[in-house]
C-alpha cells in the first residue's frame, strides 16, 4: 500500500501537494473546495506590505487631509492585516490540512510585525516571500539581506518559518545554508517575478505571461538536485513548472520534500490535484515504491554518478550536428 505522507518543515502532510500563494488560496471558500479536493497543505495568497502603502495613498488622494497621511497610512495597514489574520484563523478552523500564511515586506521592522500577528491568528507556519531584485550600481549583500530577514522573524515565531526565494542569486548553495543557520525550516525553489514584456505596437511596457509552460521546470530541476545533495536538515518545495505528474516524480527524485502546484490548477482545476495523486500512487507501485522517502533525492547531486548532468551548463557537442530546417 503506497503511503504518501511527509513531513514537510515539521509539518505532518497527508500528501506532498502543495497549493501554492496566488489568487486560488485568498478566500476561505477556496481553501475549503482545495482541501477537499485532496491538497496537503495550502499556502494563504500573500499579504504584500507594498499593496498596503498603495492602497493608503489611493486613499490620500481622496482625502480633504493630507496632512493625516501617518495616521491614514496606519489605519489602513491595521484594517488590512485585521481581515488577513481573519482570513489565515477561518481558513484553519474550516480545513484540515495545514494552512501556511505568506507574507512580503519591503521594510524591515515589518515583517516581525506581521508575522506575529500571523501566528496568532492559528496559521501552521509562515512563508516569507522574499523578492529581492538588486538593480542598483552599487550592489547589495542579497544574502545578508534575506538572512537578516528570516533571523529577525525566526527570533519571534514559534511556528516554522518557510523562505520562497528567486531564481536568480549568485550562490543559491550558499544561500539555502545560510538561511538554515538563520532558522529557516524549509525554502521554496523558486518565486516566479512579474513577467515584463513590451506591445510593440503601442510601444509601452506590458505584462507578460504570467503561467508556466511545460518545460519550463528545468531550471529548478538543476536547483533541487544541487541543493539537496549538498544540504541536509532543511526541506525543499519545488514550485515553478510543476504542471503534471511526471514532474512531480522528477523533483522528488531530485531530492523535494513538497512540489508547489500554482498554473496547473488555474488551468485544469482542483481535479488536477487528485488526478496527479492517483498517478504518482500508481507510478510508485508499478517502481516498488512504499513511501516517498524511498525514491526521495534518489538522482540528487550527491546520490547520481555523473554530477555534470547538474554542473553543466554549456551545450557543447550535445547539439553541435543538429541541423536548422
Ligand atoms: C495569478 C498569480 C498570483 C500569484 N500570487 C502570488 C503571491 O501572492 N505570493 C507568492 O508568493 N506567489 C504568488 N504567485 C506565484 C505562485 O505561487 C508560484 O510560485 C508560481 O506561479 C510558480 O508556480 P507554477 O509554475 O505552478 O505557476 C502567483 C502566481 C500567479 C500565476
Amino acid at each position: 500500500m503506497v503511503n504518501l505522507e511527509v513531513i514537510y518543515a515539521g509539518l505532518k502532510l497527508r500528501n506532498p501537494f502543495i497549493v501554492s500563494s496566488s489568487g486560488l488560496t485568498n478566500t476561505v471558500e477556496k481553501c475549503i473546495a482545495l482541501n477537499k479536493a485532496g491538497a496537503g497543505a495550502i499556502v494563504l495568497k500573500s499579504l504584500f506590505e507594498e499593496q498596503l502603502d498603495i492602497m493608503s495613498t489611493q486613499y490620500l488622494k481622496t482625502s480633504d487631509y493630507p496632512e493625516a497621511e501617518d495616521y491614514i497610512k496606519q489605519y489602513v495597514q491595521a484594517e488590512r492585516l485585521e481581515e488577513y489574520k481573519t482570513l489565515v484563523k477561518q481558513a484553519s478552523e474550516a480545513c484540515d490540512i495545514p494552512i501556511i500564511a505568506s507574507v512580503n515586506c519591503y521594510h524591515n521592522g515589518q515583517w516581525t510585525k506581521f508575522a506575529r500577528a500571523i501566528q496568532d491568528a492559528g496559521a501552521s507556519a509562515l512563508e516569507l516571500n522574499v523578492s529581492l531584485l538588486d538593480t542598483s550600481k552599487e550592489g547589495i549583500n542579497v544574502t545578508q539581506a534575506h538572512v537578516d530577514i528570516v533571523r529577525s522573524v525566526v527570533k519571534e515565531l514559534s511556528i516554522p518559518v518557510i523562505v520562497k526565494i528567486g531564481e536568480n542569486h549568485d550562490n543559491l548553495v550558499h544561500l539555502v545554508e545560510s538561511l538554515k543557520g538563520a532558522g529557516a525550516k524549509a525554502v521554496v525553489l523558486f518565486n516566479k517575478y512579474y513577467p515584463v514584456d513590451i506591445n510593440i505596437d503601442t510601444l509601452q511596457m506590458t505584462v507578460g505571461n504570467i503561467f508556466s509552460r511545460k518545460g519550463d521546470l528545468s531550471h529548478m530541476l538543476r536547483w533541487v538536485g544541487v541543493i539537496s545533495g549538498k544540504t541536509s536538515n532543511i526541506d525543499i518545495s519545488a514550485s515553478t513548472g510543476v504542471l503534471e505528474w511526471e514532474d512531480v516524480v522528477k523533483v522528488i527524485l531530485s531530492g523535494a520534500t513538497t512540489v508547489q502546484l500554482c498554473t496547473t490548477v488555474y488551468e485544469n482545476g482542483n481535479d488536477v490535484i487528485h488526478q496527479m495523486e492517483t498517478c504518482l500512487e500508481a507510478w510508485m507501485d508499478k517502481q516498488g515504491f512504499d513511501s516517498l522517502a524511498e525514491f526521495r533525492g534518489k538522482l540528487n547531486y550527491r546520490d547520481i554518478e555523473d554530477q555534470s548532468f547538474y554542473e553543466r551548463t554549456q551545450f557543447m557537442k550535445y547539439f553541435t550536428n543538429r541541423e536548422s530546417k
